[in-house]
């Protein structure tokens, strides 16, 4: 599979599984504009990448401000004339919200920051990424969601589960309405995925996470680029409104 002369948007892509996605399609060939909120993260990995010849794009942009989103398909247009393959991959807890938060519990403010960070961002990314690719003809679009938006997972939050949900809904809704513009809009969801943040969690909580997934390891951040780079090939041209589990057979339970 090749990505020569493809334009590939992934944003938050400077860390865990945006920071992989980046990563394999950038060694495919592609063009990779990626995004996160600050340059602490992507300026390190740009040269990282700039080491082993890979050029990519560092654009910084918050993904819960409209304004951000706006210009940021703007900017790759004006550079590189169109958008060929977007990977909408920002989505976190906030706003106090945490795992295992009761709804009982959960501020109104951890309820809008995780809507903010985890669902209307990909309102703003996908309707502008559509904009454009209703203009030039076509183009693929996958987001990063959670077994937690298709099970109820009891480790997460209910905010957060909901807010995936709505996601893949909004993916599923979207998908059907362009499939006549030759767009494809489709999304994958991870089990629990050995990044950073997962290293930082609590033994005990890690070991019930893990005991969970009849695999019995955790999913790699390159298990969730490598969907995401099946899924926006041509290979899978006639592939779209799906969501694709990574996730060690959790969802077949
Ligand atoms: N890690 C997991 O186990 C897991 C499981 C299921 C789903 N997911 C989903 O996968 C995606 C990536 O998760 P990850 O674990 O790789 O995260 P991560 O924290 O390792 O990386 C996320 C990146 O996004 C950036 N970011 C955060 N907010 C941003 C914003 N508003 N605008 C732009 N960039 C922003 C961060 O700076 C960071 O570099 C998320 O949507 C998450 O919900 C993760």
């Amino acid at each position: 599979m090749s990505y020569t002369d493809k334009i590939v948007l992934v944003t938050g892509g400077a860390s865990g599984i945006g920071r992989a996605t980046v990563e394999k399609f950038a060694r495919a060939g592609a063009t990779v504009v990626f995004t996160d909120i600050g340059p602490n993260l992507g300026e390190p990995l740009q040269a990282e990448l700039a080491e082993v010849g890979l050029k990519t794009e560092l654009v910084i942009s918050n993904a819960t401000v409209e304004a951000d989103v706006v210009s940021l398909v703007q900017g790759i247009v004006s550079r590189h004339g169109r958008l060929d393959v977007a990977i909408n991959n920002v989505g976190n807890m906030a706003g106090g919200d945490r795992p295992g938060l009761d709804l009982h519990e959960t501020s109104t403010d951890a309820f809008e920051g995780t809507m903010a960070v985890s669902f209307t961002d990909n309102f703003y990314a996908l309707k502008y990424e559509i904009i454009q690719m209703l203009a030039q003809g076509g183009g693929v679009i996958a987001n990063t969601v959670s077994i937690a938006g298709t099970t109820v997972f009891e480790l997460t939050s209910p905010t957060y589960s909901a807010a995936k949900a709505a996601t893949i809904h909004l993916t599923e809704f979207a998908a059907v309405r362009y499939a006549r513009d030759n767009i494809r809009i489709n999304a994958v969801a991870p089990g629990i995925v050995e990044t950073p943040s997962l290293a930082a969690t609590p033994e005990e909580t890690r070991n019930a996470a893990l005991a969970l997934l009849p695999s019995g390891r955790f999913q790699q951040a390159e298990d969730i680029a490598n969907a995401f780079f099946w899924l926006c090939s041509d290979e899978a041209a006639n592939v779209t409104g799906i969501v694709i589990p990574v996730d060690g057979g959790y969802s077949a339970k």
